[in-house]
């Protein structure tokens, strides 16, 4: 009796064959169809433009689509953390940017025992940390590979004095166990300017300080081999920059509701391919209809999620494990206890964090299910 009632929990949300309606909410849902199409236009706009792509999996924290995402010609994934890149280098992916600093004994041990099974790169902005990341890469007999991370305008991560860029990267040069690989100069304020022209004009402004940093480097003879950044409210300038080697945009292949209030237009653009689906569990009023799922199964701090295929229903507040929906007079029918509704997340990185599977559909029917395998991995 008691084995039986450990089994429960784990019964699936979905199975293959079910449609989308049957799935059990709350849900996260992948659409193939507008999935696969942006990846599609984000290789081929970085094929066009000669740079490479390493998309980032930050946002997906899912194996299954980083492979997608290399089989149609990424040179290889960025993760943020450490621990976030272990499932990927364990299912497969050989060649891993740690797109950000990596401090602290432990963090550095299990990055030295990743370079054993894959190629990492990391970036620095800290001679000390450079220093122990030589140590710890020749004491396990790997080799790392390093980039400086400079500051283009954001004002996070990275330095900006280019003596400083100059001697990081000679240290880089000369420690045992690492490998300077050039630059990261990623924005992150450019990507949700909502003006397109405005995000085109400070685009270019990171390119070029970039470009400045580079140069000086060369002129004391490094060369850069790779200049990585942008995300996929930049992508569309830094590919054709002419600065930029390599791209690491994530929410591209999802899209959310604050990426769609950025205004697009360009010959680059993406669809929405990530749902929420959700059941109303409750109507207690004309005006009111309240869903089952919460802050624990979507994020909010970039507002609440949109009700998609019912245009008068409002998600206008979000509790622990409910949302509120303001119904208009007309919407009745789309609101009634049992109905699921579609919900487009606001931002879909901390939204991938809060579940565990990912029910992938294509016409409306479930194929898969695929393990979020780097879920609460932010170590
Ligand atoms: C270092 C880095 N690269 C790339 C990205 C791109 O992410 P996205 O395209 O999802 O905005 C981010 C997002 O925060 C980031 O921090």
């Amino acid at each position: 009796m008691s084995d039986e009632v450990g089994t429960l929990a784990a019964v699936p949300a979905a199975r293959p064959g079910d449609t989308v309606q049957a799935i059990d909410t709350p849900s996260l849902v992948l659409d193939l169809a507008p999935f696969e199409a942006n990846l599609r236009a984000m290789q081929d706009w970085a094929d066009r433009h000669g740079v490479a792509l390493r998309p980032h999996a930050k946002a997906h924290k899912c194996p299954q689509i980083a492979l997608r995402q290399l089989a149609r010609g990424a040179r290889g994934i960025c993760c943020q953390k450490v621990s976030e890149a272990v499932p990927f280098v364990a299912a497969g992916v050989r060649d891993i940017l740690i797109s950000n600093e990596v401090v602290g004994p432990a963090k550095i041990a299990l990055l030295a025992r990743l370079a054993g099974h894959a190629r990492m790169a990391v970036c620095v902005d800290d001679a000390g940390n450079l220093a122990q990341l030589s140590e710890a890469m020749s004491r396990a007999g790997v080799q790392l590979d390093v980039l400086v991370e400079i500051d283009v305008g954001q004002g996070r991560c990275g330095i900006s004095d280019p003596g400083q860029v100059l001697a990081l990267a000679r240290l880089a040069q000369e420690l045992p166990g690492l490998r300077f690989a050039g630059l990261q100069a990623y924005h992150g304020t450019v990507q949700h300017l909502r003006s397109r022209e405005e995000r085109q004009r400070v685009c270019r402004e990171a390119a070029d300080r970039a470009a400045a940093c580079a140069q000086w480097l060369r002129g004391h003879g490094i060369a850069c081999a790779t200049i990585t950044g942008g995300g996929t409210g930049s992508v569309e300038f830094d590919a054709a920059s002419g600065v930029y080697t390599e791209l690491q945009p994530g929410s591209y292949a999802f899209m959310d509701g604050d990426y769609g209030a950025n205004e697009w237009g360009g010959a680059l653009a993406f669809e929405d391919s990530l749902f929420l689906v959700s059941t109303v569990m409750s109507r207690p009023a004309p005006d009111r209809a309240i869903l089952d799922a919460g802050l624990k199964s979507t994020s909010a701090e970039c507002g609440p999620p949109s009700v998609l295929d019912a245009p008068g229903l409002h998600c206008v507040a979000i509790n622990d494990e409910h949302s509120v929906v303001r119904v208009q007079p007309g919407a009745t029918a789309a609101a009634m206890p049992g109905s699921v509704l579609r919900l487009r997340p606001s931002h879909v990185d901390p939204t991938f964090n809060l579940h565990d599977v990912l029910v992938v559909v294509r016409g409306g029917v479930v194929q898969e299910i695929w393990p979020i395998a780097a879920r609460g991995l932010s170590r």
